[in-house]
């Protein structure tokens, strides 16, 4: 029977004992079901358990409490070799003695395929990673994309339905990295293997992935879809991790089924018609977010509603955009403007003390629960 899911955790617990002999949860109540032939992303900062948890699937670490389940199977205590799921490290650990070829046969030998049969599916992993020609080659004498490709015909040459992957490109500089995602990306569509991603790096995880993790001390914060996770984030961590917001704290001074009005106090005004979510009371404490590219700097007051007059207190010019910086009553918000015209008159940029009004447009401002 196959299952809809290709992986599952089910409140999954990770203890350990420290050195020191405190008790800590690397991983508390995780749960998560990543469906077949998906690219799902575990994001978090360092230390959050992302690394812990892919162990924990791979069979390399066995769960506190909670469950693993593979294609619907408790995985219990079964052994990583047993366990339908490949795994690419983070320092990819290719033996250096070897080639290119005898890295990829290894594993194929150690189970006891025929020659044949290895020579093909090496072939093809090859293919797949497009380093064709190149099995004759020590790592030694590959660049650090190419090595990287290996570690991935590695794994896939033994064609796993799911690949854990432990920030594979964390060795690469900027520009490969990018180019690699890219690469992994239209790799996973073609072959329909479920990747389950692990990286520190937002911009990799929304680049890659159909759905996010975001984790924080062994915690999912919010999972979803790279366009949930930046345009609806659940809490102010997720607004704050990903990407970068404006947090304004205020009041809910009304509120209808879907929408609210809230006093924000630093500025002295009502911000209304926020849309909002579930369980939020009137009489709540909560924090409004908006990120800067979704404030409006406009000219004068237009609309009579939602907008603030402010002073700018700095500009920055930084190419694509610019980044102007406000006084609210006190208030001190971030607008980026995209420079979308070409301009060099220096004189059609704000400047440090001029009078602008802000325009917050309800569908882009978000009301936080205070936690
Ligand atoms: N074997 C272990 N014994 C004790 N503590 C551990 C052990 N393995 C991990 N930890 C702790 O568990 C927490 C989570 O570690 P984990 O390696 O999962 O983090 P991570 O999210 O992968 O971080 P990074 O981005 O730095 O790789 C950390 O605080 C770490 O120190
Ligand atoms: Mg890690």
């Amino acid at each position: 029977m196959t299952s809809e899911f290709a992986v599952e955790m089910r409140d999954v617990v990770k203890k350990f004992i420290t050195p020191e002999g405190n008790e800590m949860a690397a991983v508390d109540h995780v749960t998560m079901q990543i469906k077949n032939g998906e690219f799902f992303s575990m994001l978090g900062s360092s230390g959050c358990g992302k690394t812990t948890s892919l162990r924990m699937v791979a069979g390399f670490e066995w769960p506190t409490e909670g469950e693993v389940y593979i294609e619907g199977k408790a995985m219990g205590h079964t052994p990583p070799f047993q366990r339908k799921v490949n795994t690419v490290f983070q320092n990819y650990a290719l033996f250096q003695h070897l080639t290119v070829y005898q890295n990829l046969a290894f594993g194929l030998e150690m189970e006891g395929a025929k020659e044949d049969e290895i020579k093909k599916r090496v072939g093809r992993a090859l293919e797949m990673v497009q380093l064709t020609g190149m099995d004759r080659r020590k790592p030694k004498q590959l660049s650090g994309g190419q090595q990287q490709r290996v570690a991935l015909a590695r794994a896939l040459v033994k064609t796993p339905d799911v690949l854990l992957l432990d920030e594979p490109l964390g060795a690469l500089d900027l520009k490969l990295r990018k180019e690699m995602q890219l690469e992994l990306k239209a790799l996973q569509q073609q072959l329909g293997i479920t990747f389950i991603y692990v990286t520190h790096d937002q911009e990799e995880a929304l680049t890659m992935s159909d759905r996010i993790a975001v984790m924080s001390k062994g915690k999912i914060q919010q999972l979803g879809t790279p366009v949930e996770i930046y345009e609806r984030p659940t809490n102010k961590f997720v607004a704050d991790f990903i990407g970068e917001s404006n947090f304004l704290e205020g009041k809910i001074k009304s509120i209808s089924q879907n929408e609210a009005s809230v006093f924000v106090s630093s500025i002295n005004a009502e911000v209304v018609g926020l849309p909002i979510s579930k369980g939020l009371v009137k009489g709540e404490e909560v924090i409004v977010s908006i990120r800067p590219e979704k404030i409006h700097i406009a000219e004068k007051d237009a609309i009579n509603q939602n907008m603030f007059r402010a002073t700018v207190t700095n500009t920055v010019y930084i190419g694509v955009d610019t980044k102007v910086f406000v006084d609210v009553h006190g208030a001190k918000l971030k607008v980026w403007e995209q420079n979308r015209i070409s301009r060099l008159d220096p004189k059609s940029f704000y400047t440090v003390g001029q009078e602008v009004w802000l325009m917050l447009l309800p569908e882009n401002t978000i009301v936080l629960r205070k936690d």
